[in-house]
């Protein structure tokens, strides 16, 4: 049940965990994956969850609007979990992350799949695309969890990177969060009562930039109608490391499949 008076006692801890957090997003990606030391579904990545019910929803998606011959990319990859589930439906998966410790760690965790290869790389740097383009021809793409955090002017260069990357045939499949509710009911949802927020949860507040929501407002913003087509959208539901007692921990999300005009 949220409640509006756990919220507010919560604000002071929230507070002084996000002071933390450092202003510039890329040496915040890199300072949380450095001291992350265990990831899966008991890890300390607080998206790192069991991907089978939420795999489910993208493999129809995948299989109705993209072609399956060309290599895909996960952008934002983090530990690259469902880099290595792509590249059981692809010829070949590359993820790239800005942040250098979770390219590494998504190395070490794929150590067994040879379709499957890593970069570090801001997807936000003006001509990132077009660099991946040169190497890869047209590419899918596959982004989970990046646009939401990043602010307005960030997305509208991933979305310009990405147009670049997918080219004539690539598609893109977006999954981002979008929990309607103000910060402090989000941690609530995910499993934060006063005094008691759980470890992945601290982590993230006093790690990482603050997520926002991300719709099709949003999405429309960051993939405007004059260069992208919206092939489906719709609600999606996205799994997150369980907390508090729980088996799991569902996120409201919304999904896109767009394709360039
Ligand atoms: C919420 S995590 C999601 C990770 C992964 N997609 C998943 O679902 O497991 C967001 C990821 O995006 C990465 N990221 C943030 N900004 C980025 C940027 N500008 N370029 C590339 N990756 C970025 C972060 O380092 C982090 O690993």
């Amino acid at each position: 049940m949220l409640n509006i008076v756990d919220q507010l006692r919560m604000v002071p801890e929230v507070a002084r965990l996000a002071q933390r957090t450092p202003r510039d997003p890329v040496t915040a990606w890199e300072g949380y994956w450095s001291r992350i030391g265990t990831t899966g579904t008991q890890g300390e990545v607080l998206w790192d969850a069991e991907i089978g019910l939420e795999a489910d929803q993208y493999a129809q998606a995948i299989d109705r609007f993209m072609d399956r011959g060309l290599p895909i990319i996960d952008g934002g990859c983090g530990n690259g979990r469902w880099t290595r589930w792509l590249a059981g439906r692809f010829p070949s998966a590359l993820g790239v992350d800005v942040a250098d410790s979770a390219v590494r760690r998504a190395a070490h965790e794929s150590q067994e799949l040879p379709s499957v290869a890593f970069r570090t790389a801001d997807l936000t740097a003006p001509g990132a695309g077009l660099l991946l383009h040169e190497e890869h021809g047209d590419a899918n793409v596959f982004v989970r969890g990046v646009f939401h955090v990043l602010r307005p002017p960030q997305r509208k260069e991933l979305g310009r990177n990405l147009r670049d990357i997918v080219g004539d045939r690539g598609r893109v499949l977006l999954t981002e969060t979008n929990f309607r509710g103000n910060p402090l009911s989000y941690l609530q949802s995910l499993g934060a009562r006063p005094g008691n927020i759980p470890a992945p949860l601290r982590r993230a507040i006093g790690g990482i930039p603050v997520p926002g929501h991300f719709g099709p407002a949003e999405r429309r913003a960051a993939f405007p109608d004059g260069s992208w087509t919206v092939l489906a959208d719709g609600p999606v539901t996205i799994e997150a490391v369980p907390m508090s007692g729980r088996t799991s921990t569902s996120i409201p999300g919304y999904l896109a499949m767009l394709g360039a005009r």
